[in-house]
């Protein structure tokens, strides 16, 4: 890990700033005049870092009325975040198939949730997820909040819908945890309801708009080379990549109040047709959804390989040739995946330009 604490929360360096002015909170020494005044109260908790600005090229953030977010939210969200301890069996925190090191997505193509289960489908990348109308890999969670709790109590975690309650009030019980829970929701404390709350508002701190990328747009010419100019060209022309993959988010399933899917065949090959997993269509019912998925924002892909819904693609040059190449035919593949023809030189150049997307920021604690 190459970053400090406060890099986390950062979207830039003006966020930075400002959260790093306010943990400097020492009186320079000329002024201490007076002596400490004798108390037995408990000494002050420590400043919080204010909730981070969201980046203004990103629009507005999808917050919901009831879970405003807060200092105390985002500082105890992060504490579970992190937490193994909010499984069944203290083996996986969210962070154990959120890492840094692959992107914020997952680390093997499918995940395995607690107790070892194995679990049908990759872990996505985690920077602007505040932004995402409808989450998963298909749609199916219409919030944070909802998408925590599944995953809760779900097999990624393993604590089961009816235990969630007993589960929020053993973290409660801890001195350290009670505190956060008090100081996050004073009338509530630790409740299976205050904890998604508590993890949503911080993954509403995830900004990913300080790329090369974002700078090239804000009129910094130099932040891209020339190959990476050349790949821009590319994505929005000849490869037109930006008609799924829709700046800023490099997603249109961010700009779509249901979500945004498509069927490109991947992870198709090789299968016979009821081996495919159905995607989209399990939740809308409708056949043109059989096989969709949710496209996924290529802000810092080129570090969360593997790639996909099943994580079947290891490499990002021959997913960048598969997408190019028109994906994988079949009956509901979607009229935009066709051949581009693209040479070798333009493959690098797209490559070099998905490059350009490489988020700044890191998860830390
Ligand atoms: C065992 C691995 C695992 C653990 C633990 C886990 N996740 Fe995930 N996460 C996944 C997988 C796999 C998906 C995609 C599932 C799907 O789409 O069907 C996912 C999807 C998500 C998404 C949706 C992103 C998008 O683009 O739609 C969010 C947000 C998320 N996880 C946050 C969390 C949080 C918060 C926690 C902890 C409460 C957590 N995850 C714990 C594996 C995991
Ligand atoms: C028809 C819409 C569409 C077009 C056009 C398209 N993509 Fe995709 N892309 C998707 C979808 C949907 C997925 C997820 C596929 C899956 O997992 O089943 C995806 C996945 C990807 C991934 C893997 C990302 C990850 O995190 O797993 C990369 C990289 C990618 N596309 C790059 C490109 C490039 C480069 C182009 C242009 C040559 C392109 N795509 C064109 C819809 C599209």
């Amino acid at each position: 890990m190459r970053s400090s604490v406060l890099i986390g929360i950062c979207s830039g360096a003006a966020a930075c700033s400002l959260a790093l002015c306010s943990c400097d909170r020492q009186e320079p020494a000329a002024q201490r005049s007076a002596p400490p005044p004798v108390t037995s109260a408990a000494p002050a908790a420590p400043a919080l870092p204010p909730v981070p600005r969201a980046p203004e090229l990103l629009g507005a953030l999808r917050t919901p009325a009831h879970n405003p977010t807060t200092p105390q939210k985002v500082a105890l969200g992060k504490k579970l975040f992190f937490d193994p301890a909010l499984s069944v069996d203290g083996s996986r925190s969210c962070y154990s198939c959120h890492q840094n090191e692959d992107g914020t997505g997952g680390h093997e193509p499918l995940a395995i949730g607690a107790k070892s289960v194995a679990l049908p489908r990759h872990a996505p990348t985690l920077w602007n997820v505040a932004y995402l109308p409808r989450l998963y890999w298909d749609g199916r969670a219409d919030s944070l909040e909802a998408q925590a709790k599944a995953v809760w109590a779900g097999d990624n975690m393993g604590v089961g819908q009816e235990n969630l309650s007993a589960k929020a009030r053993e973290l409660g019980a801890s001195p350290e945890y009670r505190a956060l829970f008090d100081a996050a929701f004073p009338a509530y404390g630790a409740t299976a309801e205050t904890v998604v709350q508590a993890i949503a508002a911080y993954e509403r701190t995830l900004f990913c708009a300080d790329t090369a990328y974002d700078r090239f747009m804000a009129g910094q010419s130099q932040a891209l080379t020339s190959e990476q100019k050349a790949g821009l060209q590319l994505f929005q022309g000849k490869a037109a990549c930006n008609g799924c993959h829709t700046p800023p988010f490099f997603s249109d399933a961010y700009l779509a109040e249901g979500g945004s899917y498509h069927n490109t065949g991947m992870g198709m090959e090789g299968k016979p047709g009821a081996a495919v997993d159905p995607g989209r269509q399990k939740v809308s019912t409708s056949p043109s959804d059989w096989a969709a998925f949710k496209t996924p924002s290529l802000r810092n892909v080129s570090r969360s390989a593997p790639y996909g819904h099943d994580g079947s693609q290891a490499k990002l040059e021959a997913q960048v040739r598969f997408m190019a190449g028109g994906g994988f035919k079949n009956p509901n593949l979607d009229q935009k995946m066709i051949d581009k023809q693209l040479s070798d030189a333009e493959i690098s150049q797209l490559l070099a330009f998905l490059g350009a997307l490489d988020c700044p920021g890191v998860l830390a604690l």
